[in-house]
C-alpha cells in the first residue's frame, strides 16, 4: 500500500460534496440532465487534484457515448508515487430527484486497488441487500417467503415487522406482491438503490433488505460501502432482450457476492447528500453558508467517518472541469 492511500479517504469527500455543491444549484428545476452534468463536472474537476492514479471502471458510459467520466478516463494527477487504483464514480444517483426537488439523491463515488471493482456486462441486475446480522444468511435464489421468514427470525422480528426497500417500477409488480402476501412492510422508493442498499447496513435506517431489479453500477457502489460495514449484497446478471441478443455468454445464473463486486483490502467510498434522505441530509443554503453531510467509508480499517461540513461562501473554491481550479462557489 502507498504511503498516501488513507489520506485519499479525504480527498474523496472533498470530490462527493463538491459534485453534491454544483448539483444542488439546479435543485427542482426540472432538467436532470443539468444536475448530472454539473455534478460530472466538479467530479472531474476535483479528481485531477488528488495524488492518484486512477481509472475509472465505473462511469458514465463507454467512451462515445459519454464525453466525460468514461470507463477507461484517467484521473487523479498521476503523480509517479500515487498508487494505482480503480475508480467508480455516479455523479449522482438520483438525477430525477434532484431536477424535482424529491429526497435521497446522493453523489456517489468509489476507489479500490487496480482491478478490484467490477465491470458488469449488464445494465441492469438483480440485487439482494442487508445488514451484518444477515449476511451469509439469505440466498437470492430462494424465495421472498423463505428469505423473509429467516430475516425474521435472525433479527427476532415478526415478519410483519420487516422492512424491505423496492424500486418503484412495474417489473416489480410480482415481487411486491409476494412479499405483501408474507406479511412484510414495503418501501418503495422512485430513484436511489444506492442508497436504499446501503441503509440495510445502518443501526436504525428502518431498512431491513433491499430487493429487486436496478443499475449493475450502482450494485458495484454498494457493494464498495456495504464492504466496509459488514453488510452483503448478492447480485444476478439482469440482461435486456437487447443485451441477451448481443452477448449469448452472459450468465444469468451465477451468483456475485459483495468481494466479487468490491474486491481487494481497500476500498473506499464516500457518498454526499444533495437532497435530505434516509442515509444523509442533502445541501443546506444559509446566508454565508453551504453545510453538505458525507459518508464516508475505508473497508481496510472499517472506519465510518460521517462529515458535516460548513462551507463559506466568502472563500470557497471548488475546482470545475469547465472552467478550472480556484472557482467561486455560486448560489
Ligand atoms: P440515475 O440517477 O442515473 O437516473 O439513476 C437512478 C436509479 O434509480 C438508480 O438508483 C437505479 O439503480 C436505477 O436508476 C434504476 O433504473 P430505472 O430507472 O431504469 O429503473
Amino acid at each position: 500500500m502507498k504511503e498516501n492511500e488513507r489520506e485519499i479517504t479525504l480527498e474523496l469527500i472533498r470530490v462527493t460534496e463538491a459534485a453534491a455543491l454544483n448539483a444542488s444549484k439546479h435543485l427542482g428545476l426540472g432538467d436532470k440532465e443539468l444536475v448530472d452534468q454539473a455534478a460530472v463536472d466538479a467530479m472531474r474537476g476535483m479528481l485531477e487534484l488528488v495524488d492518484l492514479k486512477g481509472t475509472v471502471v465505473i462511469g458514465e458510459g463507454e467512451k462515445d457515448k459519454a464525453p466525460m467520466l468514461y470507463v477507461g478516463e484517467q484521473v487523479g494527477n498521476w503523480s509517479e508515487n500515487s498508487p494505482e487504483m480503480d475508480i467508480a464514480v455516479d455523479p449522482i444517483d438520483g438525477t430525477r430527484l434532484v431536477a424535482n426537488g424529491l429526497p435521497n439523491a446522493i453523489a456517489v463515488m468509489a476507489a479500490a486497488e487496480r482491478g478490484k471493482l467490477a465491470s458488469l456486462p449488464t445494465f441492469y441486475s438483480q440485487k439482494l441487500a442487508c445488514g451484518p446480522e444477515l449476511k451469509g444468511k439469505l440466498d437470492i435464489n430462494a424465495s421472498v417467503r423463505e428469505n423473509l421468514k429467516i430475516a425474521a427470525a435472525v433479527l427476532g422480528l415478526d415478519v410483519n415487522e420487516i422492512t424491505v426497500a423496492i424500486l418503484n417500477r412495474k417489473r416489480h409488480e410480482k415481487l411486491i406482491d409476494n412479499i405483501r402476501k408474507v406479511g412484510a412492510r414495503i418501501k418503495l422508493i422512485s430513484d436511489g438503490d444506492i442508497a436504499a442498499a446501503i441503509a440495510t447496513a445502518l443501526p436504525n435506517s428502518g431498512i431491513n433488505l433491499y430487493m429487486g431489479i436496478g443499475g449493475s453500477p450502482e450494485a458495484v457502489l454498494a457493494a464498495s460501502a456495504l464492504k466496509a460495514i459488514d453488510g452483503e449484497i448478492q447480485l444476478k446478471l439482469f440482461p435486456t432482450d437487447e443485451e441477451k441478443g448481443e452477448n449469448n455468454d452472459l450468465d444469468v445464473e451465477k451468483v456475485y457476492l459483495t468481494d466479487d463486486l468490491a474486491g481487494g483490502d481497500n476500498v473506499i467510498f464516500s457518498a454526499t447528500g444533495v437532497t435530505d434522505g434516509d442515509l444523509l441530509k442533502g445541501v443546506r443554503y444559509s446566508k454565508n453558508l453551504v453545510v453538505t453531510y458525507t459518508i464516508a467509508m475505508r473497508s481496510k480499517t472499517r472506519t465510518i467517518r460521517k462529515v458535516e461540513a460548513f462551507h463559506d461562501l466568502a472563500h470557497k473554491t471548488i475546482a470545475l472541469k469547465s472552467l478550472g481550479i480556484n472557482v467561486k462557489l455560486e448560489r
